[in-house]
């Protein structure tokens, strides 16, 4: 097969997009019509196009020139000094890296800060269950969304994934900590970096040889492939703890929403892909997530690896079958059997009987513990899960690759 150019790549994209708004009949796991109606966004408005033929027009032309240019590793190097979102740029950098980067660091004009400070007591509240949710609903899940585990899997990341988990667990700690958009926090800087970083993704994979172009992604990292994910990470999130009846106050529920809405701004997706409520996520995710979900062999892989990453921390209760059988019960049976995770006789029924009672005395909702034994258990694996996804994210650098992942 013909080397697929960025150049070209682009091209097919943009026909691609004709033919699609066009509704050509859909491959097997195309995906599905872009329907969802800009009016639901932040923006309130937009052109409509499939965010599938849309990337980061700002960041991809400036991260291909870096790579090419050779100025990954120095540029590298003095970015790891910056950490605070108030901190200024090093000194030293490229004139249109710093000029792209004071760009992308400006907050949008509808970040709220009282939402803010609203989402950290949520998240201080919620933290137990969040370290949880992030780490095997999402965390799992994006292992079934195809485009996303081929990414991984094939870019360098994809070599090392205990150094690639503690790299997305700092966005997810850094977005729940005071001040997360704050001069003295750090989401902002782990945004940037994390935008560069895919698009200098969207650069050197169609140059792997492992990754393949194919009607449905000319380029990795759309538009559409970013609100996929997110939804992989609030909606689903807000999601489950719906579903297991966790009280959550309108309000905190409220500033959750916005602090993804911000996170998502800040990685560079448009503000008219990014749902303004609650319903519209759902109504999105349910046009663009759930259709896309599938096993491939790199997802199945790499799953794997997410489920034995417990076995190097605490003995006994973050295993592999507990960690499996928790998939299985956030995930469904249907996504647990392409993962290939084996059915557990102990823990899966006592999740089913147990987790919802367990989180009703938790929350105070029920005076007396149903299953006093499970609660205990179920109150440990919270603790540790939360230990072994979210401090995961230790003072960690997020770098720019200049290569794909080495077969
Ligand atoms: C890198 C988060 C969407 C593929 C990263 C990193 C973070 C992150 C924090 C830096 C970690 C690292 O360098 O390893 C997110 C979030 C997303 C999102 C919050 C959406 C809300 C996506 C999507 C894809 C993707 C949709 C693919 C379809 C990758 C790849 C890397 C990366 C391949 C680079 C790994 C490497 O260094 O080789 N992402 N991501 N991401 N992301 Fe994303």
């Amino acid at each position: 097969m013909d080397k697929i150019t960025r150049r070209n790549a682009l091209k097919a994209g943009g026909a691609l997009g004709v033919l699609g708004a066009v509704s050509v009949a859909a491959p097997a796991q195309a995906q599905t019509l872009w329907t969802w109606s800009a009016k639901g966004s932040v923006a309130g408005a937009g052109e409509g196009a499939d965010p599938r033929w849309v990337w980061d027009p700002e960041a991809d032309p400036l991260l291909a020139s870096v790579i090419d240019r050779g100025d990954v590793p120095a540029v590298n190097e003095l970015l790891r000094t910056w950490t605070k979102n108030g901190q200024a740029l090093p000194a030293g950098l490229p004139a249109d890296v710093k000029e792209f980067m004071e760009q992308a660091r400006q907050l949008p004009s509808w970040a709220d800060q009282n939402k803010l400070a609203t989402a950290f007591r949520f998240n201080q509240k919620r933290g137990l269950y969040l370290g949880v949710l992030y780490g095997l609903a999402s965390g799992m899940m994006s292992t079934v969304i195809p485009h996303e585990a081929r990414a991984v899997y094939y870019s360098k990341g994809g070599a090392d994934m205990k150094d690639r988990i503690s790299k997305t667990a700092k966005l997810g700690y850094d977005i729940g900590t005071e001040n997360a958009f704050g001069p003295d926090g750090e989401m902002i800087v782990t945004a940037v970096k994390t935008r560069m970083v895919h698009a200098a993704v969207r650069h050197l994979l169609p140059q792997s040889p492992n990754w393949t172009a194919n009607a449905d992604q000319t380029v990795p990292i759309s538009q559409r492939d970013m609100m996929v994910t997110w939804h992989s990470l609030p909606t689903t999130v807000m999601q489950k703890l719906t579903a297991w009846k966790v009280p959550i106050p309108a309000d905190e529920s409220d500033a959750f929403l916005h602090s993804w809405q911000l996170g998502a701004h800040m990685l560079g997706i448009k503000d008219e892909y990014i749902p303004n409520s609650w319903d519209e996520a759902n109504s999105q995710a349910k046009q663009v997530l759930d259709p896309v979900l599938a096993p491939t062999d790199e997802g199945i892989n790499l799953a794997n690896i997410l489920l034995n990453l417990g076995s190097s921390v605490d003995g006994g209760i973050v295993t592999p079958h507990i960690l499996g059988a928790f998939t299985r019960f956030m995930l469904g049976d249907q996504i647990a059997g392409w993962l290939q995770i084996p059915k557990e006789p102990v823990w899966d029924p006592l999740l089913n009987t147990a987790w919802g009672p367990f989180v009703a005395v938790r929350e105070g909702l029920l005076p007396f513990p149903l299953a006093p034994a499970a609660y205990w258990t179920f109150d440990e694996f919270l603790r540790q899960a939360a230990l072994l996804f979210l401090s995961e994210a230790k003072p960690i650098s997020i770098e720019i690759p200049v290569a794909n992942r080495p077969f």
